[in-house]
């Protein structure tokens, strides 16, 4: 690409001649893109101006270089985590989003128990993915509105601490996506890398996975797309000085056995305890398989196999569960939640079968529709501003590739009321498909990349 502007690289440029640039198809600068965020975020660029240039970088499209330079302007818009006195490798996991996704619950004290440093900054669920905090806020008196400094202490005291995006980290983010959102420019992949890479990155980290999930309820379904946004995810990230690695993830069916806010945090404790449910299993793989390759990447373990075996080590051994038990503590939680997960779980809430209606196999359990359908009932939120009600939730009774009788349970619906269960019970029978056939195999692990 040409720029069409640099005459005027020396000149302060008007946002209108700025977005000219990238309406016709020029690279911009790095100059022209600090203008644009700084723009962005000292309010002298119009709303509209913003959302035009957005537009223009969508139609138009980034190079490479443009998309690391706009992530890394918007990383300097805000704080970079100074995490230095704290003298061991920081690494982090970043999902892009599910349903299921429970595995930071168990990757964050399972790290810390394998001698790693785990700053975890997270978000809320919204649309039919769920979200950490929301997650961790059904565990009675669990704080993660951390400041800067309650963050650090935790993070160097039991190695890692968990904690919602505090308004220094990344403030351009915050602006551009409410307008991506209003103006139908967010899926595009350089602007969602700038946006996932330029919060991750301002954590200070050493190495980065992220878990890019696709199927039907991941944010990407296609599966060359969750690719391509995997690969330009690692490379955005290791030209900025991050190890940074993708695996691709299946996200046909929902992760693991529970879908919901407090039955999500219970089935991540049992499986901390060394006492993993059924349909938990690929939880439990996954979570080892992210931090395992965290792992590699900080020089804790030599190979994948040696880091696999560590981090089993570190489950059955009890010590992931401390590490949570300290958190617990240090975040103001009750941590007896570490010895009676049970007590995560609500009473009298009314529960709605999903059956088979003939015998075969489950050959889909469709995540979005079992996604929108905990959101219906009040376990997530449409709207930012939503309240979510952390007890309601699904049990994922059969998994896909399960052999079923006609009659057999397949899934559990946890609501308040028997007419919630009426307003989902169709797309909760729709979700499934019953084929005379096992359906062919399929990974959870994808891709590595
Ligand atoms: N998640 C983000 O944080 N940003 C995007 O643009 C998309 C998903």
């Amino acid at each position: 690409m040409r720029n069409l502007g640099s005459f005027l690289l020396y000149e302060v440029m008007r946002p209108q001649e700025i977005i000219t640039i990238k309406r016709d198809g020029g690279e911009l600068l790095r100059e022209q893109i600090g203008a644009f965020i700084d723009g962005v975020c000292d309010g002298s660029w119009a709303d509209y101006q913003i959302s035009a240039m957005l537009m223009a970088m969508f139609t138009q499209g980034l190079s490479e270089v443009e998309r690391d330079e706009l992530t890394r302007a918007m990383l300097y818009s805000g704080d970079v985590m100074d995490l230095s006195d704290i003298d061991l490798p920081k690494v982090d996991k970043h999902s892009t989003g599910g349903v299921g996704d429970k595995t930071s619950l168990v990757i964050a004290p399972l790290l810390a128990a394998c001698g790693v440093a785990v700053p975890m900054i997270s978000g809320r669920g919204l649309g039919h993915t769920g979200g950490t905090l929301d997650k961790l806020e059904s565990i009675p008196g669990y704080n993660v509105d951390l400041t800067t400094e309650e963050f650090r202490r935790i993070v160097k005291t039991c190695g890692f601490a968990m904690s919602g995006q505090t308004a220094d980290i990344a403030p351009a983010d915050k602006k551009l996506y409410a307008l991506r959102d209003a103006t139908a420019t967010v899926p595009y992949i350089p602007l969602i890398v700038a946006s996932i890479m330029s919060k991750k990155l301002a954590e200070g980290l050493d190495a980065l996975v992220l878990d890019v999930k696709t199927g039907s309820g991941a944010f990407m379904q296609g599966y060359d797309d969750s690719v391509r946004l995997a690969e330009a995810l690692v490379r955005t990230g290791n030209n900025a000085g991050v190890r940074t690695q993708a695996l691709v993830t299946d996200m046909r069916q929902p992760l693991g056995r529970y879908v919901g806010n407090a039955v999500e945090v219970y089935e991540c404790v049992k499986i901390l305890r060394g006492e993993t449910l059924p349909g938990s299993e690929d939880t439990l793989e996954l979570s080892v398989e992210l931090t395992a390759r965290l792992l590699v990447s900080a020089g804790i373990a030599a190979d994948i196999d040696k880091a696999r075996e560590l981090a089993n080590s570190k489950l059955q051994n009890g010590e992931a569960l401390e590490k949570f038990r300290d958190n617990c503590a240090l975040q103001g939680a009750d941590a007896s939640v570490c010895d009676g997960p049970e007590m995560l779980l609500a009473n009298g809430l009314n529960e709605y079968r999903v059956t088979s209606k003939t015998d075969g196999f489950v050959a889909e359990a469709d995540a979005r529709s079992i996604g929108e359908a905990v959101v219906i009932i009040g376990g997530g939120r449409t709207k930012a501003e939503d309240n979510v009600d952390h007890a309601v939730g699904y049990s994922c009774e059969a998994k896909i590739g399960d052999e079923v009788k006609a009659g057999d349970v397949l899934g559990v619906l946890y609501c308040r009321k028997p007419a919630d269960a009426e307003r989902v019970s169709e797309k909760l029978e729709n979700a499934y498909k019953i084929n005379v056939e096992p359906p062919t195999r399929s990974e959870l692990v994808k891709k590595a990349i």
